[in-house]
């Protein structure tokens, strides 16, 4: 099993879309091991976004992101990483297929609601920067046999 980084962003939580982006990612079969509510600093959104840095947005996309409270998460499954990007869209909403979180909630690239890691390294180094070992939560789900066949 692989484990991903999901957060609902700040228009996410705006736009009362925490408990439907929290229903899809629950819907596909995956896995919540970890959950919670908090507003993230200058500094902390810079560490996220490291990769950015040098970009012409970089500066709009971390007031944008620490402009209000996020919803971050742990996500375990099967593929994580990859299943979870294809249900969160491309980056831009205006070109994500519809089904997808983007393609179905937003419009604007600035403004696209959710946040997911884009592979295995930058899953482990995100949950790392907003998870404690303690916050992450092994446990066994009822459903684990009627979602994957073994
Ligand atoms: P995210 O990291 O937030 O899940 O988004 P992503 O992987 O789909 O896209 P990424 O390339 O990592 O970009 C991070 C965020 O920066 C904003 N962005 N703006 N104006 C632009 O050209 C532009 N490009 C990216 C978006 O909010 C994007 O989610
Ligand atoms: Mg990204």
């Amino acid at each position: 099993m692989e484990r991903t980084f999901v957060m609902v962003k700040p228009d996410g939580v705006q736009r009362g879309f925490i408990g439907e982006i929290v229903s899809r990612i629950e819907r596909k079969g995956l896995k919540i091991v970890g959950m919670k509510m908090l507003s993230i600093d200058e500094g902390v959104a810079e560490r996220h976004y490291a990769e950015h840095r040098e970009k012409p947005f970089f500066r709009s996309l971390v007031d944008y992101i620490t402009s209000g409270p996020v919803v971050a998460m742990v996500v375990e499954g099967r593929d994580a990483v990859s299943v979870v990007r294809r249900l969160v869209g491309k980056t831009d909403p205006a070109e994500a297929d519809p089904g997808t979180i983007r393609g179905d909630l937003a419009m604007d690239i600035g403004r696209n609601v959710v946040h997911a890691s884009d592979s295995h390294e930058s899953a482990k180094r995100e949950i790392g920067i907003f998870f404690s070992r303690d916050e992450i939560i092994d446990y066994r789900k009822f459903d684990e046999g009627w979602v994957y066949e073994q």
